[in-house]
């Protein structure tokens, strides 16, 4: 099912396909002109911002995604970096030059960063970041992913990432973590939305990211669509059973870029309350925190 679509700034078809992969529910299609404005960024995400400016200028009205993302290696000082697409041409040359500059050098560590911007048709910003880290190889193989993937091997790991392949780079790649991550600030910016204080749309958008979105259709049965509470069972591990319980969602934007929502499962167990809690925070993340305590009688609502 489609329930987005949006325009990517760039004119990469392998990250436009990865991102595809990445963020189930949304058709991305590449924006293939060539008048990009220079990327005079500082860091990966002024970069990504202003590609993501020039697609809000030639698709007003659609969401946009932009991503700009570089290798890093620690022997280079954190070269090419920010510079990753310009360092040589992609493919062999740019494998080539970057193993001659490694020629007898030990400190094989490098990283790959991804940063993920996504401005909504009214303009507002979610950003994803995210990285993996890893080495780079002493002589290529592979045929999988693109740009230095013959040569890098992520941590933990034996083959490159052009040997591992397209499911594992789905499943891990810097690309994969900051559309995680992504998807989770758009969680948070759907609930909040659905709260229903900022756009009219809101419930709708809301609707359409529990049914459209991995994460949603997990969290569609158990949670209600807009802040409040509704009955539902949990596993209760003290009692070995399923027992009544609460599913609650709450949006708390207690200070600016923190917390924004809350997904809880309360239960009573003996003289005792367990609490789940999801919070999606601003910058991305995703936190998991379980409570117990004594209960309260306010907080007791099982049913
Ligand atoms: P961008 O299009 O300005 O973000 O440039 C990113 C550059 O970083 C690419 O041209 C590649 O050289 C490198 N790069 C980024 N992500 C990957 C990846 O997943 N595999 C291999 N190279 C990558």
């Amino acid at each position: 099912m489609t329930f987005r679509r949006a325009i990517l700034c760039s004119r990469n078809r392998h990250k436009a396909r990865e991102l595809e992969e990445l963020l189930p529910g949304w058709e991305i299609e590449p924006l293939d002109r060539d008048d990009y404005p220079p990327e005079t960024g500082a860091t990966y995400y002024e970069n990504a911002r202003i590609k993501a400016d020039f697609g809000r200028r030639s698709a007003p009205g659609e969401w946009v995604l932009a991503e700009d993302s570089g290798i890093e290696v620690a022997a280079l000082g954190g070269r090419p970096g920010l510079h990753s697409a310009r360092y040589a041409p992609e493919g062999a040359p740019a494998i080539a030059k970057l193993l001659g500059e490694l020629k007898g050098v030990e400190d094989r560590r490098a990283r790959y960063v991804s940063e993920l911007v996504a401005l909504s048709p009214d303009g507002e910003e979610l950003r994803g970041t995210g990285v993996l880290e890893g080495r780079i190889a002493r002589e290529p193989r592979g045929s999988g992913g693109f740009g230095y993937d013959p040569v890098f091997v992520p941590d933990g790991e034996e083959l490159r990432v052009a040997e591992l392949g397209d499911d594992w780079k789905n499943r891990n790649s810097h690309r994969a973590r900051s559309a995680k991550a992504l998807l989770a600030a758009l969680a948070g910016a759907l609930l909040l939305a659905g709260c229903g204080a900022r756009h009219a749309s809101g419930q709708r958008q809301l609707s359409a990211f529990f049914a459209g979105t991995k994460l949603g259709r997990t969290w569609a049965d158990r949670f209600p669509h807009k802040p409040g509470s509704k009955p539902c069972t949990a596993y209760d591990d003290v009692a070995k059973r399923q027992v009544p319980a609460t599913c609650s969602t709450d949006v708390a934007l207690q200070q600016q870029g923190r917390v924004l929502a809350t997904f809880s499962v309360s239960w009573n167990h003996g003289n005792r309350v367990h609490a789940w809690f999801v919070f999606l925070h601003r910058d991305g993340t995703v936190q998991s925190v379980t409570r117990e305590g004594e209960v309260q009688p306010a907080a007791t609502t099982t049913s």
